[in-house]
């Protein structure tokens, strides 16, 4: 019998962010980007949930505490993350566009060495209520 659980860990943090590629016209940006490519930046309300699938413990009854979990989005999300301007005060996002995409792929990223190898970790993330992305696929 498969006694794998999913649990689960809903976090928010709110950023600012542009999207555009360095190389096209601000008209061409727009074109592909939308509202997102405005020049001033602008804010998303991120929601983004955490899953991780495995084994409860046979003393603790536990997949991973959720408080350790909510730790480690803390350390390794929020305090990068929050209020922050994605583009100018993260390296990571200096160069690569903020889309959730690329967004998710980096926080998982930074999660993945927290974990025990044995367990499975998936990331999902909302840009807003309607746009949201999972990786892996
Ligand atoms: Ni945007």
């Amino acid at each position: 019998m498969n006694q794998k659980v999913a649990v689960f860990r809903k976090e928010h943090f709110n950023a600012a962010h542009r999207l555009f590629c360095a190389d096209w016209t601000d008209e061409k940006n727009k074109q592909v980007f939308g509202a997102c490519a405005n020049p001033n930046y602008h804010g998303h309300n991120y929601e983004l949930v955490v899953q991780v699938t495995g084994v409860p413990d046979p003393i603790t009854g536990f997949v991973i505490n959720t408080k350790d979990l909510s730790t480690i989005v803390e350390e390794e999300v929020k305090s990068r993350f929050d209020h922050k301007n994605l583009n100018l005060d993260t390296e990571v996002f200096n160069k690569l566009n903020p889309t959730a995409e690329n967004i998710a792929i980096v926080i998982y990223n930074l999660i993945r060495p927290r974990l025990s190898e044995s367990l499975d970790l998936k990331i999902r993330l909302y840009e807003t209520e309607r746009n949201f992305v999972d990786y892996p696929a």
